[in-house]
């Protein structure tokens, strides 16, 4: 065996495999900006939520391999119910979409009656049912500012609610919500970043401790992350998000410096997607995933309307 993966039948390599898979199937397979660099490399496109979810709605192929969270397969069926979407490892979710419920934000709401429900993207499609609007890093500032009501609850992440907030200047109740992910990364990391590489900039991810945006030259979504990479004034970029992200950043930007802000910001879920499972999931069309009519109905309401503000 040579240092290539090995398909299955044990001679044809597992990337030549996928693809002639992926025609018989007519399938496209769509990759976030955290996934394995092999998963990256061999996806039809990579990028944020709001890219992906965009892609997901235009995309002609029948057969969807998400190579991403469950929320965000999720989100791809509630746009396609028609087609069949594939998230290769089942159980790859996100800690932050579990941390609040459809009872529990139905419960909020009742406690603010009147008040429009804001939800980010990593939240399950029965959260998203509940909800108004639903947003991403890439456009909440855009959603909020678009809402003319005086008060919003903003779910599930306190750290994205506060960033939107202090941009907008609205007043928003924010639910407790964080990414474990991002909350690895601590001032002192940027600091001493900082220290290392003077020249550097810095960007972060608005999921990240406001004492960390603070220090931050920008908070962007991953993909504005990447754009921000690709400026010509940029030669030295220290990088505050999952790790995984420098693999597109230096592969698009030869001879430039990129650091990451933490080596422990690693999305454990994210990296639960690998060659050997999306190779097995277009064979067997399997682990699907699908959001029952009703509920899908409800949520798509809030994913058009952000799809609509762009
Ligand atoms: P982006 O939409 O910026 O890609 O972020 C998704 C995510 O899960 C960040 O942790
Ligand atoms: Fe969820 Fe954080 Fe992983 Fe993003 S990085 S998918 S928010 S756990």
């Amino acid at each position: 065996m040579t240092d290539k993966f090995m398909g299955n039948n044990g001679e044809q390599p597992l990337e030549e495999r996928i693809s002639e898979l992926k025609r018989a199937k007519n399938a496209v397979i769509l990759a976030h900006n955290y996934q394995r660099a092999e998963v990256q490399d061999m996806a039809d496109f990579v990028g944020d939520s709001l890219e992906l979810s965009q892609k997901a709605a235009k995309t002609e192929a029948s057969v969807i391999v998400f190579c991403g969270v469950h929320f965000m397969a999720e989100t791809a069926s509630i746009l396609n119910p028609q087609k069949t979407v594939l998230l290769p490892d089942a159980g790859a979710g996100c800690p932050m979409a579990n941390m609040i419920t459809a009872d529990q934000l139905r419960q909020k709401k009742a406690e603010l009656p009147g008040a429009t429900v804001v939800t980010y993207i990593n939240s399950s499609a029965e959260v998203k049912a509940e909800s108004d609007y639903c947003c991403t890093s890439a456009n909440g500032v855009r959603v909020v500012q678009s809402i003319p009501a005086k008060e919003i609850i903003f779910v599930p992440d306190q750290y994205l609610g506060a960033f939107i907030a202090g941009k907008t200047g609205k007043e928003m109740v924010l639910w407790p919500g964080y990414c474990p992910t991002h909350m690895r990364i601590l001032p002192e990391d940027i600091e001493a970043r900082r220290k290392e590489h003077p020249q550097a900039k810095v960007v972060v991810h608005p999921e990240c401790r406001p004492d960390v945006v603070a220090l931050a030259d920008e908070a962007l979504s991953t993909s504005g992350m990447i754009r921000y990479a690709a400026r010509e004034d940029v030669r030295e970029l220290i990088v505050g998000t999952e790790v995984d992200i420098l693999h597109r950043m230096n592969k698009e930007n030869p001879g430039k410096v990129f650091i990451a802000a933490s080596k422990k910001a690693v999305c454990p879920n994210m990296k639960k997607i690998t060659l050997e499972k999306v190779l097995w999931s277009l064979e067997t069309l399997t682990p699907e995933v699908k959001v029952p009519e009703e509920i899908r109905v409800r949520a798509r309401r809030a994913v058009d309307r952000m799809l609509a503000i762009g």
